[in-house]
């Protein structure tokens, strides 16, 4: 059930069945030559969208909140199209949105996330959240409220496709992975970027500073990836596979003490 899609009288009708959500989060960020810039949130919104659809025709409704698709991608700036938040806005960003939905009884927040720039702020935001009822600043409308980051590109089957398929090509940005899953999901699109021109094999390694050094060290975008080996049937079995773990790890979560 897409929250988006949903009336008011039936998201009171999901709450007295449920207490859980998941929020797709990513980033709006230049993915190589080839990659759609959305990359981060188009990933985990397929698979939440997918996992909502699969549950909903199971008679077991999993509500999916409107996907943050903008996140801390700074160092991504050097690349036309790139957006980010600072921290501090991602943070407050995210605190407002669990608390709002904290007040109509939402208690356990399932992040599930497609941007490894986006883990050491949402996880500040979490212990943001915590601090409010610890420090007794909550409202006292909220539950106890948890929230959990998933990042589906660190799903266990999805790591094992990745390296059977990819071994080392996979990469760090712009992996072969990702953009696969992508080309599945919008296959159209995928016709049109794919055959874009690319500097031969892997791009190199390094680390992450602002967005000029970025630009310099990895100069089309890419890190460590050759994202020509992506395909629309890698995209498919990665689908499949993440979406039922996921599906685990959120039952996993709403069912713990
Ligand atoms: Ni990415």
């Amino acid at each position: 059930m897409r929250l988006q899609l949903a009336t008011w009288p039936e998201v009171e009708t999901y709450l007295s069945a449920s207490k859980g959500i998941v929020i797709p989060i990513g980033s709006t960020e230049q993915h190589g030559p080839t990659g759609f810039i959305g990359t981060d949130a188009l990933c985990p919104e397929l698979l939440a969208f997918g996992l909502a659809e699969k549950r909903a025709a199971a008679g077991n409704p999993v509500m999916v909140a409107p996907t943050l698709s903008i996140g801390m991608a700074q160092h991504h700036l050097g690349f036309a199209g790139s957006v980010t938040l600072r921290p501090s806005t991602m943070i407050a960003m995210v605190q407002d949105i669990v608390n709002s939905l904290a007040k109509h009884g939402f208690e356990r927040f399932f992040f599930l996330n497609g941007h490894g720039g986006n883990i050491a702020t949402l996880n500040a935001a979490f212990s943001e959240i915590y601090a409010e009822h610890s420090l007794g600043k909550a409202d006292d409308n909220r539950p106890p409220v948890r929230c959990t980051l998933v990042n589906w590109f660190t799903l266990k089957r999805v790591m094992d496709i990745c390296a059977e398929r990819f071994g080392d090509d996979d990469g760090a940005h712009a992996t072969c992975g990702e953009v696969s899953l992508t080309y599945y999901g919008f296959r159209k699109d995928a016709e049109r970027v794919r055959t874009a021109e690319m500097a031969p094999g892997r791009a190199g390694d390094g680390p992450i500073f602002d967005c000029d050094d970025y630009r310099r060290r990895f100069p089309d975008g890419r890190i460590g990836s050759d994202p020509r080996k992506a395909t629309v049937e890698a995209g498919e079995v990665l689908y499949n596979a993440a979406i039922e773990e996921i599906g685990a790890r959120y039952d996993a979560f709403l069912a713990a003490d």
